[in-house]
């Protein structure tokens, strides 16, 4: 499998001059699944908004398939790495309008089986096509956020905290659906989550964040069953623990 995102010695900034990441360099491999952890405020939703170039580093450079990204179209960029955040926002409209956001810029068509697909893909059933998108549930939300992510049909899947503002099961069935979109297509999937039992029951591989660095990375099973870095051991242990708390 070929890398297909390169990112070497980055370096970002917030506006006083700190570090919000701190010499990053790391290797996306086609077809991989990992999962994103680490302290709140470590830099895990900079560095997706860099690979996706919402924004770009004050050092280093990010490579796609072995070209830098300052030279390529960024809307090109963006239809092969789709992102999906917290907070689904729809745009005014139906289900359909949403749907076609992505294809409409790009000046492709597409057909009304494809659109079924799209829907059948996110487990949403096709009669919620002419629905006002802000209408819906949140859980329905963030399924046609997905789906309208998936209408550009990317290479790259970016997800940040997608289940965060769900209940249970709607979490549980965005995760099936990622799942089985990595199954079936392979699609190459970052997965930014706060819920380590998420991370670890997804990731085929995990890459743990802390104050602008990378400072653990490796599979998935490996990282959580025998961490080598102190505060991967502290961040897990301290996160199993309150979650024990909360459900006692
Ligand atoms: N647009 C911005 N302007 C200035 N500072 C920012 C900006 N975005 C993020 N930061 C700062 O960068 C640091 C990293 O933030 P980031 O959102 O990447 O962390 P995170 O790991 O995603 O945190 P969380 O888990 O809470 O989502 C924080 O100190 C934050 O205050
Ligand atoms: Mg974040």
């Amino acid at each position: 499998m070929q890398k297909l995102i390169a990112v070497e010695n980055i370096l970002k900034n917030n506006l006083h001059g700190q570090a919000i990441l701190n010499g990053i360099t790391a290797s996306i491999i086609e077809g991989e699944l990992i999962t994103i952890i680490g302290p709140s405020g470590s830099g895990k939703s900079t560095f997706l908004s860099l690979i996706n170039r919402m924004t770009d580093p004050d050092a280093g450079t990010l490579f796609y398939k072995a070209k830098p990204y300052l030279e390529m179209d960024v809307l090109q960029l963006r239809k092969k790495i789709g992102m999906v955040f917290q907070m689904p926002t729809m745009l005014p409209g139906t289900v359909r309008d949403n749907l076609l956001v992505g294809p409409k810029l790009f000046r492709e068509t597409v057909t009304e089986e494809e659109l079924d697909n799209l829907l059948d893909q996110v487990a949403l059933p096709r009669s919620i096509k002419e629905q006002e998108a802000r209408s819906l549930s949140g859980g329905q939300k963030q399924r046609v956020s997905l789906a309208r992510t998936l209408a550009n049909r990317p290479e790259v899947l970016l997800l940040d905290e997608v289940t965060a503002s769900l209940d249970p099961h709607s979490s549980e069935g965005i995760e099936e659906l990622i799942q089985e979109l990595h199954r079936q297509q392979g699609t190459t999937i970052l997965w930014v989550t706060h819920n380590l039992k998420q991370a670890k029951k997804i990731g085929q591989y995990t890459w743990v964040f802390a104050d602008g660095k990378i400072v653990e990375q490796g599979k998935t099973i490996e990282v959580f069953e025998r961490p080598l870095h102190n505060v991967t051991k502290d961040f897990i242990a301290d996160a199993f623990d309150k979650e024990e708390v909360l459900t006692l």
